[in-house]
């Protein structure tokens, strides 16, 4: 609920009055609160919420993204005030029984972030810092085995998270860099009628590896067909046809490693 929180003064003035919808969609642990035009998310603070904010500033005008409106912190939580994308996330079931406009969809999303010039993009996720901050994780036990795929672990899988760890520094694919999302599953991906409205969360977002969206974008389409979270089953789905509409060749051993390195996540 909002009102566990103590807002900032700033941020409590430009949304008095008016009472929001909590959002539970995410699992990052954030509390999301969706106003008529705005949205406020709260998080916990980490080194990386002023790399957030300054990336989604710099990405501004040059893709659909959320305008900051309003940026406070004090000494627990983050509070950025943004405004609120039009539409509906992709994974709604609108768009999940049409899949021919949801996957080529995606695919246009995807291609605008491969043609956006990266120099001087303000933060770097390559693959050196990705595994860094993976191992921060797995030092720190802050990996959650419950969340993970069921064949990532155990008897056919890798040990624990330290085994996967060492396992992904030791095979490292060649590098692709573009403009990633770097959580690019169908709730991050807003939708309006036949047309992209604009990505959100972009907590990971900066240069990445071309591989890391199409990784976690073909699992999601496959986990929300599958009906993973919401318990319906959406069987007009083929996930392979993503390949069809980027207009590339399946890499699936890179997919492979990009999944697990987000198991770690
Ligand atoms: N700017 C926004 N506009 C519209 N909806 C949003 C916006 N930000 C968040 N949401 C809604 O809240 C959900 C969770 O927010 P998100 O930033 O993705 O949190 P998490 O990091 O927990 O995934 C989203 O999937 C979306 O439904
Ligand atoms: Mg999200």
């Amino acid at each position: 609920m909002i009102s566990d929180f103590i807002l900032p003064q700033n941020i409590g003035k430009l949304v008095s009055g008016q009472v929001p919808e909590a959002n539970n969609t995410g699992y990052s642990g954030a509390g999301v609160f969706v106003f008529d035009d705005l949205v406020l998310k709260i998080e916990k603070i980490s080194e990386n919420n002023d790399a957030t904010v300054e990336m989604m500033r710099w990405l501004e005008g040059k893709i659909p993204v959320p305008k900051v409106i309003c940026c406070e912190k004090d000494n627990e939580y983050q509070y950025l005030l943004m405004s609120r994308t039009p539409g509906m996330m992709s994974c709604d079931k609108y768009y999940m029984e049409r899949p021919e406009l949801l996957i080529s969809t995606l695919a246009l999303a995807m291609k605008m972030l491969w043609s956006v010039d990266i120099s001087g993009c303000p933060r770097d996720r390559n693959i050196e810092v990705e595994l860094k901050e993976a191992e921060y994780r797995v030092e720190n036990g802050l990996v959650d085995i419950e969340r993970t795929e069921p064949s990532t672990f155990g008897e056919r899988g890798f040990k624990d998270p330290e085994d996967l760890l060492n396992w992904l520094k030791s095979n490292k694919p060649d590098y692709e860099p573009v403009l990633s999302h770097g959580d690019f599953c169908l709730p991050n991906l807003f939708m309006e009628g036949d047309r992209f409205s604009g990505f959100i969360d972009l907590g990971a977002t900066g240069i990445g590896d071309k591989w890391r969206d199409i990784a976690l974008c073909y699992r999601s389409l496959k986990h929300n067909a599958e009906g993973f979270y919401s318990g319906k089953v959406y069987s007009g789905i083929n996930a392979d046809r993503l390949f069809d509409e980027l207009g590339i060749k399946p890499d699936f051993e890179k997919i492979r490693y990009y999944i697990l390195l987000d198991e770690l996540f």
